[in-house]
């Protein structure tokens, strides 16, 4: 059996050697924005894990946009001197990796308490600041609320991401994602359930989207062709009065005609209220939707655990790449396994080479099925 996980693909400008991407994921241990010894041995432990992409975390564009104190940003050169330190170092350990970044502003979702101190609004004595977003409603109960963004707001938070994706080219990421999920800012503004405007921003699905469309079409049109571009999408708010996996269909063609690359299905975050229906896999669908109907290269994410699930949904052409959060926690050497279990080669350092299974039968000693797969 060959492995189409293991493949490489073309993400715009940028190959990738494999189809295995390591989610986006705050690790909410920023100082002012800036990258520490932490972020450092994270992006440095996945720079050889064998994964194809490695996904820096959403990434503020202007300070006020981080969802945390601990949120990493790129808004001022000592944010950028700090993430090139820690990208330059990554590169030097070598590996397959290709480094990307994805940048946002977390609207009426910032101001808020790290995960492991509550995760709610900030409180008066925690220096919280005031937030924006498409309308002056709250993310919930006891969350701060936005200030209704403003021509002048619009245009400044647009030069932001430009400056901050000019930045993220500068260090040398390649790959450069919009955050448009999550409830975050875009999403706030593209989803009927939080953006109430009247105004050329709101009401209809064209006006919601004139807003993050023209954030992305200005990245394009500032970033080098050299670096791909994308954006990850909640491709669905699960809520019949919300944004649809159709209105996702619709703006990726935009995002299409404008020159990304690639979407990243998520789903979900607009408001707490809503639950989401989580299950193993649960959001392909959505990504092979949008690639099938806007023909956009997908990404697809959310409980993607087991090498031979992850193999099927690419092979299957449900999605070009997989993009696993968790389970990377959990096992950085996921690509090691899910290469054995595959019958498929994977990068080792040479460093680590003597735990290849033709040098040490350790994993099939402890995982005897695990065997079974790699010899058929
Ligand atoms: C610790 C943590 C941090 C996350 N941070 C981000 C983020 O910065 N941007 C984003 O789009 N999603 C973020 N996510 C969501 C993941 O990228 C992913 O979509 C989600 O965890 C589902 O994938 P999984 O089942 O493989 O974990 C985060 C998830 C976790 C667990």
């Amino acid at each position: 059996m060959t492995s189409k996980l293991f493949t490489p693909f073309d993400l715009g400008p940028v190959r990738l050697p494999n189809r295995i991407v390591v989610a986006p994921m705050c690790q909410y241990s920023a100082d002012d924005g800036s990258a520490n010894d932490w972020h450092l041995q994270h992006w440095m432990q996945f720079a050889y894990s064998g994964a194809g992409l490695f996904m820096v975390e959403a990434t503020a564009v202007e300070r006020h946009g981080r969802i945390t104190h601990g949120c990493l940003g790129l808004y001022s050169d000592s944010n950028e001197d700090a993430a090139k330190r820690c990208l330059d170092a990554a590169r030097r350990v070598g590996g397959p990796a290709r480094f990307g970044i994805q940048i946002g502003h977390a609207g009426r979702k910032a101001s808020a308490q790290r995960p492991w101190e509550g995760g709610k609004a900030l409180e008066p004595r925690q220096d919280p600041w005031a937030t924006v977003a498409a309308s002056s409603i709250p993310f919930d109960q006891g969350w701060h609320t936005p200030d209704a963004l403003d021509e002048a707001g619009f245009s400044r938070i647009r030069d932001a991401f430009v400056a901050g994706a000019l930045r993220a080219a500068r260090i040398g990421f390649e790959v450069v994602e919009l955050h448009m999920a999550h409830g975050y800012l875009l999403h706030n503004i593209l989803s009927p359930i939080s953006n109430r405007r009247t105004d050329q921003y709101g009401g209809s699905r064209e006006s919601r989207m004139r807003f993050p469309l023209s954030v992305a079409r200005a990245v394009r049109a500032a970033l080098p062709t050299s670096v791909a571009l994308g954006a990850r999408l909640s491709a669905t708010d699960w809520h019949e009065q919300g944004w649809t996996i159709e209105d996702s269909v619709v703006l990726a063609r935009e995002l299409k005609a404008i020159g990304l690359d690639f979407i990243c299905a998520s789903s979900g975050g607009v408001t707490p209220a809503i639950k989401v229906p989580v299950a193993p896999g649960y959001q392909v669908p959505l990504a092979e939707r949008i690639r099938s109907e806007a023909g956009i290269a997908t990404r697809a994410v959310g409980l993607i655990v087991d090498p031979a699930h992850a193999e099927q949904i690419v092979a299957s052409g449900k999605a070009d790449m997989v993009a696993l959060a968790r389970a990377f926690l959990d096992n950085p050497r996921w690509v090691w396994h899910a290469a054995q279990r595959l019958g498929a080669k994977a990068f080792y350092p040479p460093q680590y080479e003597r735990v290849r299974d033709a040098q040490w039968p350790g994993l099939k000693l402890v995982r005897p099925e695990g065997a079974k797969a790699a010899a058929e």
